[in-house]
């Protein structure tokens, strides 16, 4: 576990190891005030033997917070807010708003009748939808209906809008944004729309009745953005391939039955910063562990268990949402003898894999489990 770094010694050739002389010191002094300085005084900081996340693993449980969350609804407008959203902060990466690695979440509120400004940004963001009934959601002048567990991207540069029916329900749903990682870019623009809101310009729904048939795409169906048409993947037949692909399959040892959310058009990633995946945990299932890059945000769509990340038990139920920072040893656990359990997770694997930064690593020891600590 952590003993591989511990291994990693630094007195070893080919590191850092100098140490400090007065001369040495009064050099390095001289080239601060230059706005230099000497590499082999951080050589081994930032660049370690492997990947030093500095997000910690954590649960957000629905249930502790769910009270805070409709508390705001008193406490603030969406109009004075721009968007009523109680985020989720990493100890490890508050200077960041992230929740882990680069990827910033939130649950955002919104009670019937009550709209939020349009607006686009260069983030690109998804909502995954928690609870509640009339939701909707404009993007680029599509409409969407929204139902518990569906996920919905609004991609960088789209503008989008989101709202409740008169006639609905208080909605909670799950903000996914790659705000830090964009910042960390340093690329990110906002831009209010001009009317504040936009027209809807297309049948509801349009875009997953035309892209979000299994195996077939549209005659003449042509597009050339960098993200997915099919702005909505629903619930219903998300679980039902799930459940179809799991009768015929021993899945991974590492995620049981996983599947990915892609672009219909070329079967990629459903965004260029951030991928999605739903995975199902077969009843009495626990995988064996593995690690690898990324940083993942995992969201109980269905059931309860357990992940273990480095070592340490962290139990989940429905809507809870937990992260796994990159390179910790992971391995997750269905508590029901009797009910699969979904996970849903949204993660960086697109940046890490475009950019040849994947690795992963099987636990291995211990049978393929970790050890608890
Ligand atoms: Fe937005
Ligand atoms: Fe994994």
């Amino acid at each position: 576990m952590s003993s591989d770094h511990e291994n990693h010694r630094e007195d070893v050739a080919g590191r850092a190891n100098v140490e400090d002389t007065p001369e040495l010191l009064a050099y390095y002094d001289d080239l601060e005030g230059k706005n230099a300085g000497a590499l082999w005084t951080v050589a081994n900081k930032i660049e370690p033997w492997e990947p030093q996340s500095q997000s910690v693993p954590v649960v957000w449980r629905f249930k502790d917070l769910r009270e805070d969350v409709l508390k705001s609804l008193a406490l603030v407008t969406p109009e004075k807010a721009g968007r009523r959203v109680v985020y989720l902060s990493n100890p490890g990466r508050r200077d960041v708003t992230a929740a882990v690695g680069w990827i910033y979440a939130g649950l955002q509120v919104m009670n019937p009748g009550e709209a939020a400004t349009a607006h686009r940004h260069s983030a690109s963001a998804i909502r995954f939808i928690m609870e509640g009934e009339g939701a909707y959601t404009v993007v680029d002048g599509h409409k969407m209906t929204l139902g518990a567990n569906d996920f919905v991207l609004t991609p960088n540069g789209t503008w989008h809008e989101h709202a409740v029916d008169a006639s609905g329900t208080t909605c909670i749903w799950q903000d996914g944004l790659d705000i830090p990682f964009v910042n960390a870019m340093e690329a990110n623009f906002f831009e209010v729309h001009p009317d504040l809101s936009e027209p809807v310009a297309y049948p509801v729904d349009d875009m997953t009745k035309t892209w979000g048939n299994a195996g077939l795409t549209p005659n003449g169906g042509d597009w050339d953005k960098g993200y997915s048409p099919m702005f909505k993947y629903e619930w219903e037949p998300t679980y039902e391939s799930l459940v179809k692909y799991a009768s015929c399959t021993d899945g991974s040892p590492f995620d049981g039955v996983l599947m990915e959310y892609v672009n219909p058009v070329n079967n990629g990633p459903v965004m260029k910063t951030m991928g999605a995946s739903m995975q199902l945990l077969r009843p009495g299932e626990h995988t064996k562990a593995h690690r690898h890059t990324g940083s993942y945000l995992y969201h109980v769509a269905k059931g309860s268990g357990h992940s273990i990340i480095n070592g340490k038990r962290y139990n989940w139920q429905e809507k809870d949402i937990f992260c796994v920072p990159s390179w910790a040893w992971h391995e997750h656990a269905n508590a029901s003898d009797r009910e699969d359990a979904c996970l849903f997770c949204l993660s960086d694997l697109p940046v890490i894999r475009a950019l040849d930064l994947y690795k992963e690593q099987a636990f291995g020891d211990n049978n393929g489990n970790q050890p608890i600590l």
